[in-house]
């Protein structure tokens, strides 16, 4: 069979082949003709196989761009941040999740790292970083202490450049709201306190090594305000009718000595814990007695444990016995003034007893100013005369308890005690 070619067919196989030969000679390897060949590219659908080999072949290998440097920073997600970080705990940098995800505490182990390979420390990781990161020479974190603007001990009273350093701090953390004086007074101490308070420190408003190094470290938190106790929450009620268990421990407990003043009130025990809002109410309160002029104040009895309570019962019970009293009796005469484990107010950490070192309280200008005043600080005196048949206690004035505003408000203009307010009865 003869083969034949159409006439049509050679003459478009002619000029198809003219147009690459065409291509082939104008496609020069300079820059300028490059930028051409580049806009024709874009502006043209997808080459052939065919051109596409060519043009490889023809662009200058030096105008290829490069491929893009790899640079890791805040906010980049993906394996290559799980590796990053994988590297940075390996060598001590990084003690955060290994979970991809390039946060702050990955920018400030890069930091570290950088600063110690004495790259720029930008927190940015490009090539110059991972490539040290991931060298063999790469040297694991030596750790440096935090800085701090003087080494020491600052307190009350203190003025200057490192006072003023403190107050910046504290006020960029959100805890400081006064002025920027390097002067510290009341409300640098205040300041220094909820800082304590929130990063659990020893509170005692001064700034020593420790409060130093977090106040001045990356672990320094914000504020994080204390809520405002729900009004519409009703206040817990603990009684003979609603024990609690013999675990039970509120989990909101602070040591009192810590978070209270010395210059405010005495906790009697080191060992005394309160719940915490009702811990900073009795601060407000006590600061408010002593501006008005009335001092002394002593916190014998806070949070108190379910075996804690029943020592307490068996020693008064024991303390009857020993006047003479049968065991029946000695109970009985014992519950008048000390709750059954499982049914002291005392277990919720809400309940405080408030005296004045060496003297009876009753009568004293102390629990006077108490009983006009503690309502307004969302206490209750829980245990009155009028209401014993009630509570079933025998009135005692030096017990308050922490029920948070409105309610104790409420209930002191209703002359209502704890149960009567809550329907309890
Ligand atoms: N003294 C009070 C009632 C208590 O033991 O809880
Ligand atoms: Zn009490």
């Amino acid at each position: 069979m003869k083969f034949r070619v159409r006439p049509m067919t050679l003459v478009c196989a002619v000029i198809l082949l003219g147009a690459l030969v065409a291509v082939a000679f104008l496609l020069p390897g300079t820059l300028e003709s490059g930028r051409v060949l580049e806009r024709e590219r874009n502006a043209t659908p997808t080459p052939t196989a065919e051109i596409a080999s060519m043009l490889a072949v023809t662009i200058d290998p030096n105008n290829t761009p490069s491929p893009t440097p790899v640079l890791l920073k805040t906010g980049t997600e993906g394996d290559e941040v799980r590796r990053l970080q994988q590297r940075l705990k390996d060598l001590q940098y990084y003690n955060g999740e290994v979970d991809g995800q390039y946060g702050q505490a990955t920018a400030e182990a890069v930091r570290v790292f950088q600063a110690q390979h004495g790259l720029e420390a930008d927190g940015l990781a490009g090539q110059n970083t991972l490539s040290a990161l991931y060298a063999d020479t790469a040297q694991v974190c030596i750790p440096t202490p935090s800085p701090s603007p003087t080494p020491g001990l600052l307190s009350r009273g203190d003025e200057g450049e490192a006072v003023l350093a403190l107050q910046t701090r504290l006020q960029e953390l959100g805890f400081y709201t006064g002025k920027l004086d390097g002067d510290f007074g009341g409300g640098t101490e205040n300041a220094v306190r909820s800082f304590q308070r929130q990063h659990e420190l020893d509170v005692d408003g001064m700034v020593a090594e420790k409060t130093n190094a977090v106040l001045f470290s990356d672990q320094a938190q914000t504020l994080i305000p204390t809520p405002t106790p729900d009004p519409n929450a009703l206040p817990l009620l603990v009684n003979a009718e609603h024990p609690v268990g013999q675990d039970y421990r509120p989990d909101n407990l602070v040591l009192l000595r810590n978070a209270l003043p010395s210059s405010l009130v005495t906790v009697k025990g080191s060992e005394i814990e309160g719940d915490a809002t009702a811990a900073a109410a009795l601060e407000e309160m006590f600061a408010a007695a002593v501006e008005d002029g009335v001092t002394g104040w002593q916190i014998s009895a806070g949070y108190r444990s379910y075996a804690y309570q029943q020592q307490l019962f068996d020693e008064k019970v024991a303390s009857y016995r020993s006047e003479g009293f049968s065991q029946a009796n000695a109970v009985s005469a014992t519950r008048q003034t000390v709750a059954e484990p499982g049914t002291s107010e005392h277990h919720t950490g809400l309940a405080f007893d408030i005296t004045v070192a060496g003297v009876s309280f009753k009568g004293t200008e102390q629990q006077i100013w108490l009983h006009e005043h503690c309502w307004d600080y969302g206490f209750i005196v829980r245990y009155q005369e009028d209401k014993e048949d009630i509570t079933g206690f025998l009135a005692e004035c030096w017990h308050i308890r922490y029920v948070g505003l409105p309610h104790s408000t409420a209930m002191r203009d209703a002359n209502q005690c704890l149960e009567e307010y809550l329907g309890a009865v």
